[in-house]
């Protein structure tokens, strides 16, 4: 997303960040935003804090390292302290976010599930009431044809993910495709995520519904504000 300033998502992410303790494991969120999280925890861990990340995708793994914190794989965790990640559209009256506009939705659910603490950051570019940012739908390859049938059936509108420089659609870090729904005003998030989790060859969607405890809003004079 490049609609927030630099100066709004480095206050939400620095404010997230500051909520980490010694002695956490800590979710790794994607993202312009979350990486910001992800810088300040390089510098908390490089001056002593005893921290574990765990990445919800490539480029947050990615940029763990380069900022040097220690990395546990997802595959042994069970249960997280904090975790913080950005998000692509916030209700917060709902309690309801799109994610997965870099596609990391799947990994981030999970994180976002085992933790007992789940901080959102954001701008105020990523407020809407309701939601109308079309929910990405991670989906088994095998499965393409009847998952778009059951979008359609739901009264969305199923676009394929298509990469940047290459011929093709994009591939998930867990080798499924990406179909963008767009279910226009999305006037009952918990509805449609249940419809949405029901469908066979759905990995997983974009509504994280009623998982945030936090959402820290960022504006361009570098304040923040917490919804709760
Ligand atoms: C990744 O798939 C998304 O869920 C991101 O968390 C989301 O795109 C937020 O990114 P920005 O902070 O760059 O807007």
């Amino acid at each position: 997303n490049t609609a927030g300033t630099e100066a709004a998502k480095r206050a939400a992410g620095e404010a997230a960040a500051a909520e980490v303790a010694d002695g956490d494991v800590v979710g790794l969120g994607t993202g312009s935003t979350a990486a910001h999280a992800i810088r300040d925890l390089g510098d908390r861990a490089a001056a002593g804090l005893d921290i574990e990340g765990v990445a919800t995708s490539y480029q947050s793994r990615a940029l763990a390292r380069e900022v040097g914190v220690p990395l546990l794989s997802l595959s042994d965790v069970a249960r997280v302290d904090v975790a913080i990640d950005g998000a692509d559209q916030v209700d917060p009256d709902a309690n309801a976010l799109v994610k997965g506009g870099g596609a990391a939705h799947a990994r981030e659910k999970v994180v976002a599930s085992a933790a007992d603490r789940f901080l959102v950051v954001a701008d105020e570019s990523k407020f809407a009431d309701p939601l109308e940012y079309p929910v990405p739908v991670e989906v088994l390859p095998d499965a393409l044809a009847r998952v778009e049938r059951a979008v359609r059936d739901a009264d969305g509108d199923p676009e394929l993910r298509a990469a940047e420089r290459k011929d093709g659609p994009v591939v998930t870090d867990n080798g499924n495709l990406v179909l963008d729904c767009d279910f226009g005003a999305i006037e009952a998030p918990a509805s449609l995520a249940r419809t949405l989790s029901g469908v066979a060859g759905v990995v997983e969607h974009g509504l994280f519904v009623d998982v945030a405890e936090t959402v820290f809003v960022g504006d361009d004079d570098g304040d923040v504000t917490r919804t709760t």
